[in-house]
């Protein structure tokens, strides 16, 4: 077997056509210059550990990890971060002498587009968060170290938002409900880490919800704005964003874990919100 002159790193999920990962980590890494590869590998549904246990074989130092398969890196790791422990789900690996270490660079990635990106401290503000999926779940920690004044997790199925509520409680103040709930009530940001945007709609929300001067944030993004980013321009926000920070930031923190290097996040960010090729 023939040794790889570079480091090998990879993106794993299904689908994985149109992951930018590739391409934003071979900008960081020339820009860093760290020799590295990285590749979008497509995993086949239930393959996940073969292909993982496959590329760490051959050499491989770490993977990013995206939908379907986040609990399973989760499972696959022998050690875990304290943010991914709770998370409950991996979206960084990073293969080491002592074993494979599992990290959730999801939340970190969030909260520095948010603060550094666009200045916004999350200390003493009222923060909803919609939807208690993988992706909800994901951030949350590290919303709650910014010590917010509170935060709601409102969602479709709301036993869902209830049993989140519980394993996250002790680092905060938060609660759960449905969205029916939230009427009467507003927040300071509202942060969508709900599917529904799949099929471009957003979640029913009573009016009057988003303060004056909120702000609002799809995780998601998209070529065009998002539902949610549409809804938010509507209800008068203050700043309605979309999850491309959110992208490239997690990204550069998975390199920082990997390379020990922090790359620039700025050109990369507002190459790929322009449409450029990187
Ligand atoms: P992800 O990993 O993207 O979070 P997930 O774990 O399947 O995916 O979670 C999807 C989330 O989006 C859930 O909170 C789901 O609500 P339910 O728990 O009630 O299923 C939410 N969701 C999906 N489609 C939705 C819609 N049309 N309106 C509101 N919430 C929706």
């Amino acid at each position: 077997m023939t040794t790889p002159s570079s480091d090998q790193y990879a993106v794993m999920g299904n689908p994985i056509a149109h992951s930018q990962s590739p391409r934003i980590h071979a900008v960081f890494a020339a820009r860093t210059g760290q020799h590295l590869e990285y590749r979008a590998l497509l995993v086949e549904l239930g393959g996940f550990a073969a292909a993982a246990k496959a590329f760490r074989a051959s050499g491989g130092k770490g993977l990013n990890v995206t939908v379907p398969f986040k609990q399973d890196a989760w499972v696959f790791a022998d050690v875990l971060s304290a943010r991914a422990e709770r998370a409950g789900a991996v979206n960084t690996l990073s293969f080491g002498p002592a074993g494979v270490r599992g990290d959730n660079t999801d939340g970190p990635g969030l909260v520095r587009d948010l603060k550094i990106n666009h200045g916004f401290s999350l200390a003493g503000k009222r923060l909803l968060l919609l939807g208690a999926g993988g992706a909800a779940r994901g951030v949350l920690q590290p919303l709650l170290l910014e010590k917010p004044a509170q935060l709601v997790i409102a969602n479709r199925t709301a036993n869902k938002a209830l049993e989140l509520t519980l394993r996250f409680s002790d680092l905060g103040l938060v609660s759960g409900c449905g969205f029916a709930e939230l009427a009467g009530r507003s927040f300071d940001l509202i942060l969508n880490a709900t599917a529904a945007g799949l099929n471009d709609a957003i979640p029913p929300l009573p009016e009057g919800v988003l303060a004056a001067d909120g702000w609002c944030y799809d995780l998601m993004y998209g070529r065009k704005p998002t539902a949610f980013v549409r809804w938010g321009r509507e209800q008068g926000a203050a700043q309605a964003l979309d999850g491309l920070g959110m992208l490239v930031e997690q990204a550069a923190e998975s390199f920082y874990l990997w390379r020990g290097v922090w790359p620039e996040t700025q050109p990369v960010i507002e190459a790929l919100r322009n449409g450029h090729t990187l």
